[in-house]
């Protein structure tokens, strides 16, 4: 059954709306897990626009199953990781005007940046995934960088609304993630990942880890975060 990371960077959002302390991202974390989920995903930003610091140092502090950091691949940033040891290193494009992470890393176009940023945190000891275009390109260059896992990019497929449109989309994610696995990467994939576009994905045997904020948190504020993670993984099952 492949696994389930809960991305609770919205629940620092609404936090950060009043500049208080509640709904504490912490809390959010225990209740996840108790729920099922496999693990605990955060991206901290580098204008801190959700989750801080202070909430990285304590959840690696709290946490039972697996802290997946998502960072920009960038020296700053590794230093941090460098200093909490997450599970995982999941890097990621980041612009300052973006809503949410737009598009995957261009691993092939940026090489040698990358390269540098994956084995720093690697001789740290911290595993590396890098966030991709479901595209064997971006697959082949992540595994010239040493990759320990990707991400494949699932944002273009949640996008479109029509099934027929859509199988395009599920064919590229699944010849990269056969291609991710031949090679001997980890596959996990994620964006835009909802309770009625998961199931298609769940075909695709490579595929190890789902990771999903945005609809199990909107459903959580609806049903209860408990209810929320307990859904979805029912899906996986
Ligand atoms: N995976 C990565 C690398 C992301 O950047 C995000 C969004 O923060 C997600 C998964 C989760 O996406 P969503 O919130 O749309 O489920």
């Amino acid at each position: 059954m492949p696994r389930l990371g809960v991305n609770i960077d919205h629940v620092a959002t609404l936090r950060q709306a009043r500049g208080g302390t509640d709904p504490d991202p912490l809390a959010a974390a225990l209740l996840v897990e108790l729920a099922g989920a496999d693990g605990i995903v955060v991206h901290l930003r580098e204008d801190r626009r959700h989750i801080q610091d202070r909430d990285l140092r304590l959840l690696r502090d709290i946490l039972h199953t697996k802290l997946d950091l998502e960072m920009a691949a960038d020296e700053t940033m590794a230093k941090i990781a460098l200093a909490i040891k997450p599970d995982l290193v999941t890097l990621v494009p980041e612009q300052r005007q973006e809503l949410t992470t737009e598009g995957g890393l261009d691993v092939a176009g940026h090489r040698d940046r990358i390269q540098k940023i994956v084995s720093l945190l690697q001789e740290g000891g911290i595993p590396v995934s890098l966030f991709i275009e479901p595209d064997l390109a971006q697959v082949k260059a992540s595994h010239r960088v040493s990759a320990d896992f990707v991400e494949l990019h699932t944002g273009r497929y949640a996008n479109m609304r029509r099934s027929k449109e859509a199988d395009g989309e599920v064919e590229a994610i699944t010849q990269a993630a056969k291609l991710s696995h031949k090679l001997g990467m980890g596959v996990n994939a994620g964006h835009g990942l909802d309770y009625r576009n998961l199931t298609r994905l769940t075909h695709i045997p490579e595929i190890a880890e789902y990771n999903i904020g945005h609809s199990i948190i909107a459903r959580a504020v609806l049903v209860g975060l408990d209810q929320a993670v307990r859904e979805m993984k029912a899906l996986l099952s």
